[in-house]
């Protein structure tokens, strides 16, 4: 892969490890990061090596602050409302078919916390603090905040952060289940590559299919939901993925999936 300015990319066996890399500005996301991170999950998609995506910022202090402050100061609100509405790294996220995982060590703000409600999985160390601090701006969430964090822990605490500005701690957002695990610093990388290592091992069509089963999930009614569910679930019989879990299942070994 091609070096990138705002965004370092490693790859780790079947795991690509992508980091913010704008460590003076706290990793905050100006239009680069979106144009190369639309770039790179572009080029992730298609590379069959990689299964699954870990996330993180660049330094000792922020997974992300937020959206590049700077850049709101001279934008029209036409020209504001396109950005919002171009391909953003927010909805290549959402639509990305494999597993990514946000991987946050310190201040999770604004965009930030928008870029992790986009992934698919999150794990903080303990030290980490999230918010949606836009409102101290005069201006409002725009990069899904307001939708996916009432969807994750419900509309009585979201209203709460996103009205108040306040940031929470790392364990008061897994309380809430913003989080998955919260682990010290020392042990967040390990921990979540492990995790990584072991979803990668999984069959890449039954992990893509899963993922849009439970993402439909909260853009549907429940019928249509379990509509959709059936025809995933039936898709996954024409692989030889299927065949391969099951065989190894009844031979007692472990599977080798590979994504056919
Ligand atoms: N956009 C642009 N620059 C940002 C930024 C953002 N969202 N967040 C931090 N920075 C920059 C600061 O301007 C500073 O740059 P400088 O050294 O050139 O002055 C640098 O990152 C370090 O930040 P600083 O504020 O000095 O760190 P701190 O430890 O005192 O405070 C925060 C940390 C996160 C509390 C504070 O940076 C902050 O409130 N950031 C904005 C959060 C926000 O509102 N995000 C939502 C945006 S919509």
């Amino acid at each position: 892969m091609k070096n990138y300015e705002t965004i370092l990319v490693e790859k780790r066996e079947s795991v690509a490890l992508l980091t913010i890399n704008r460590p003076d500005k706290l990793n905050a996301l100006n239009s680069k990061v979106h144009t190369e991170g639309v770039e790179i999950f572009d080029e992730l998609k298609t590379d069959s090596d990689v299964r699954v995506v870990v996330i993180r910022g660049a330094g000792e202090k922020a997974f992300v602050a937020g959206a590049d402050i700077s850049e709101f100061a001279d934008t029209t609100p036409v020209e504001q409302r396109d950005v919002m509405n171009s391909r953003s790294l927010f909805t290549v996220l959402d639509t990305f078919p494999k597993p990514v995982i946000a991987m946050i060590n310190g201040f999770c703000l604004g965009g930030g916390n928008e870029l992790a409600m986009a992934c698919d999985l999150r794990i903080a160390s303990d030290g980490s603090r999230f918010g949606q601090p836009e409102i101290n701006l005069g201006i409002i969430c725009g990069g899904g905040g307001t939708q996916r964090l009432t969807r994750l822990i419900g509309e009585s605490k979201a209203m709460e952060i996103i009205l108040s500005g306040d940031m929470i701690d790392a364990q008061t957002a897994f309380n809430y289940g913003l989080v998955n695990y919260i682990y010290s610093v020392e042990e967040l990388e390990t921990k979540t590559m492990e995790l990584a290592g072991k979803i990668a091992e999984k069959s890449p069509i039954a992990l893509q299919m899963s993922k849009e089963a439970v993402k439909f999930a909260s853009r549907s009614n429940l019928d249509e939901g379990l509509r959709r569910e059936i025809d995933l679930f039936a898709i996954c019989f024409s692989t030889e993925d299927k065949k391969e879990g099951v065989s190894a299942f009844l031979e007692k070994r472990k599977p080798v999936f590979k994504g056919k």
